[in-house]
């Protein structure tokens, strides 16, 4: 841990990438973790994808209004907090996640890449317009204006991922030369690329995982044996 502590000391531009991994300890379950059943009543491979949206719209809009409630119900943990506190203080330099939730911007950081969207908007699906969260969570899916179908503001299996996000992300990382991983199986193209970007631009890089994934084999240090939270606690104790 001492020599990770050093890098992010002696670091100028880190980059930190997160997936689901880091809301868990919010209490939102992951996708991908072993033996939690927390899919249980929904396959979100079946749901969340355009097909869905376009073919079996009450299973998918169900499954969304499930997933919407499970993230108000929840909200940022310390480990979210500290990165808010470490990008003020010029420690991380910017946030690129898969995740969806927002915490990052509830924990106060600016520099957030969401590349998977965010459930913090709606939109018609048809004509586009943005459409009324309240209005979503309330029961109201069909669009106001064209009576298209409305959906989050998230990317779904079979959808690209936003450009300009993606781009920044892209340039951000090349920049990096500390990049490091919270809770992610890096088993999900292309958000995946972004550690073997940091690498081949020079970046160490390092993985903090409960579960082995692809890219531990370019990883400078690996953690797993501490959950983000408490690794991110014990880096901001030391720092
Ligand atoms: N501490 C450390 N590791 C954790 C913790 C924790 N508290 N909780 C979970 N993990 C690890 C799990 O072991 C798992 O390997 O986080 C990883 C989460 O992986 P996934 O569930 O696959 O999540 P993610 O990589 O973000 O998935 C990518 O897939 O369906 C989609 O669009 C969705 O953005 C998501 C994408
Ligand atoms: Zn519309």
């Amino acid at each position: 841990m001492e020599k990770i502590i050093d890098l992010i000391q002696s670091s100028s531009y880190t980059i930190v990438f997160t997936g689901a991994g880091m809301s868990t300890e919010s209490g939102l379950p992951d996708f991908r973790s072993k033996d939690r059943g927390l899919w249980e009543k929904f396959n979100p491979d079946e749901l969340a994808n355009v097909h869905a949206l376009e073919h079996s719209f009450e299973e998918f809009t169900e499954f969304y209004q499930f997933r919407l409630g499970e993230i108000n119900k929840y909200k940022p943990h310390e480990g979210h907090y500290i990165l808010g506190r470490w990008e003020k203080q010029g420690l991380i330099k910017g946030i690129i996640t898969q995740n969806v939730d927002g915490f990052h911007h509830d924990a106060g950081n600016e520099n957030v890449m969401e590349l998977h969207g965010t459930f913090r908007k709606f939109y018609c699906n048809r004509c586009k317009r943005e459409q009324k969260r309240e209005r979503y969570i309330n029961g109201e899916h069909q669009c106001s204006f064209c009576d298209g179908s409305i959906r989050p503001g998230i990317v779904l299996f079979g959808e690209m991922l936003p450009e300009d996000v993606f781009y920044k992300a892209e340039i951000e990382t090349g920049k990096a030369d500390l990049f490091i991983v919270l809770g992610s199986s890096l088993t999900v193209s292309p958000a995946n690329m972004f550690p073997m970007i940091a690498k081949e631009h020079g970046a160490k890089l390092i993985i903090v995982n409960r579960e082995v994934t692809p890219m531990d084999y370019y990883a400078d240090f690996i953690v797993r044996d501490k959950s983000i939270r408490e690794f991110l606690v014990e880096m901001d104790l030391n720092l």
